[in-house]
């Protein structure tokens, strides 16, 4: 269990004041000047070494990431756009940072900047989140007074920081969506290559990160890479933030050692299932757009990247979905195939016509009118979606679907030959009898 003493997020709960003099003794802005003088790539290098990746959902490794930026400039700025766009079903970690934390992210987003030679830097927030932003601007507002950031600041870097609220669509977590869109364009991904480090915003070399990751950088840097390296296990360090939803007693937002078993997270934590641990019956352990797992895979996993890959699904955003035996899998399925439809910015045929297509063969699977031959088309129309499209959501629609026929095909075929049965009435005699 993770010790009070390696806590990043200390007021995770807003039990305390967000405000820069709370943070300041909390630790934040704490030798942040010190850290700059380091240099450009001993930073990139510290974060190589804490083992750092990223909490959006890829878990693509931090430091590597920002070693793909210019050491040059051609003429071109850079920019680090922070992905607070959270819109995962599953998932509320990044607005409990924002609204209870601010200042750790907006610190990480000037080392962060700093490291990867950026002297700006947009965060680009939900738009539903309309208090997180007030705070967040609150809070930037305060670091500009201070002197912390902005022209000629105290720690050495000039940097400006900009929130730029989006107007609540899910695509726009996608990184290249929310570079479009930050730019005043649709808000629509674009095929990569060209990489966003190469050609983002503007036209410019541009990271985007998740506001976790991004706001883990100053304890990382302040506390040294082998610390950090020290939680979790190889490939898979440091904390985790993890939002235990569902049929559970008591859902929360929790920070974590990675690698956390699940049913520690949701007994300990989320106050156990509701009806105890016999009455579960599956988990979506990485917010929706990663694939179930049934009860019987759930006892001893442990909640990191390689351990969740292992068993076919993934840590995703570590939004914990947990499910008892009430609930209708194949409908709860559908739901998730629904929202993907509602949310495909429609470029590619296969998204955009799968995802429909996906969720009305649930929509009949969930009352029994399918044929059981239907189960075997619907994989194969995932597998037809899963990797042929622009960005991963396409991957994401299929998943569910995927981790719905590897572990409840079963209940989908019960569906299917009790409705058969309802369908023929008693009197009528059976022709094949
Ligand atoms: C459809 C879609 C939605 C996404 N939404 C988010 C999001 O809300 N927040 C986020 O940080 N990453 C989101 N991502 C992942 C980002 O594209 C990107 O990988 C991430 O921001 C990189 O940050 P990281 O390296 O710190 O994880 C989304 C990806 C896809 C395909
Ligand atoms: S996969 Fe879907 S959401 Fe992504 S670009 Fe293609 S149509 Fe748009």
């Amino acid at each position: 269990m993770l010790q009070d003493k390696d806590r990043i997020y200390k007021n995770l709960y807003g039990q305390r004041s967000w405000k820069l003099k709370a943070a300041r003794a909390r630790g934040a802005w704490d030798n942040t000047k010190e850290m700059i003088a380091r240099g450009h790539d001993a930073i990139i290098d510290e974060v190589k070494a804490s083992g750092l990746r990223g909490r959006g959902g890829a878990g693509f490794p931090t430091g590597l990431k920002w070693s793909f930026m210019p050491k040059q400039s051609d003429g071109r700025p850079s920019y680090l756009a922070v992905n607070a766009d959270e819109s995962e079903p599953g998932t509320c970690k990044d607005r409990d940072i924002m609204r209870h934390d601010p200042h750790l992210l907006i610190e990480g987003a000037l080392l962060a900047a700093f490291a990867m030679r950026a002297h700006t830097s947009y965060i680009y927030i939900r738009g539903e989140f309309i208090a997180e932003r007030e705070i967040l601007q609150a809070a930037i507002d305060e670091a500009y007074d201070a002197k912390l950031i902005g022209k000629n600041n105290v720690n050495g870097w000039d940097f400006e920081l900009y929130v730029h609220h989006g107007a609540g669509a899910y695509i726009c977590g996608e990184e290249t969506a929310l570079l479009e869109s930050l730019e005043g364009k649709k808000g629509q991904p674009r095929l990569k290559p060209p990489f966003p480090a190469n050609c983002g915003l503007y036209g410019a070399p541009t990271t985007v990160n998740n506001v976790e990751t991004i706001s883990s950088v100053p304890d990382i840097l302040r506390r040294g890479a082998t610390w950090y390296a020290s939680l979790g296990r190889p490939n898979n360090t440091g904390t985790k933030l993890y939002c235990i939803s569902g049929h559970v007693n008591t859902p929360c937002t929790v920070e974590e050692e990675m690698g956390v078993p699940l049913r520690e997270l949701i007994d300990h934590y989320g106050g156990g299932v509701r009806g105890g641990w016999d009455n579960l019956l599956a988990v979506i352990p990485g917010g929706s757009s990663v694939p179930c797992i049934p009860a019987s895979e759930c006892d001893d996993l442990p909640m990191d990247f390689d351990s969740l890959k292992a068993v076919n699904t993934g840590l995703g955003t570590g939004g914990v979905i947990v499910m008892d035996k009430s609930t209708d899998m194949i409908s709860a399925i559908a739901r998730l195939a629904y929202f993907y439809k509602h949310e495909s910015c429609g470029q590619c045929t296969p998204c955009r016509e799968g995802t429909g297509w996906m969720w009305r063969v649930l929509e009949r699977m969930v009352k029994g009118e399918a044929e059981k031959s239907e189960i075997d088309m619907l994989l194969d129309v995932t597998h037809q979606v899963e990797g042929h499209t622009i960005c991963a959501l396409g991957d994401a629609a299929a998943w569910p679907v995927q981790g719905l026929i590897r572990h409840f095909r079963h209940v989908i075929e019960e569906r299917i030959d009790a409705q058969a049965t309802k369908l023929i009435p008693a009197s009528v005699p059976v022709a094949a009898e």
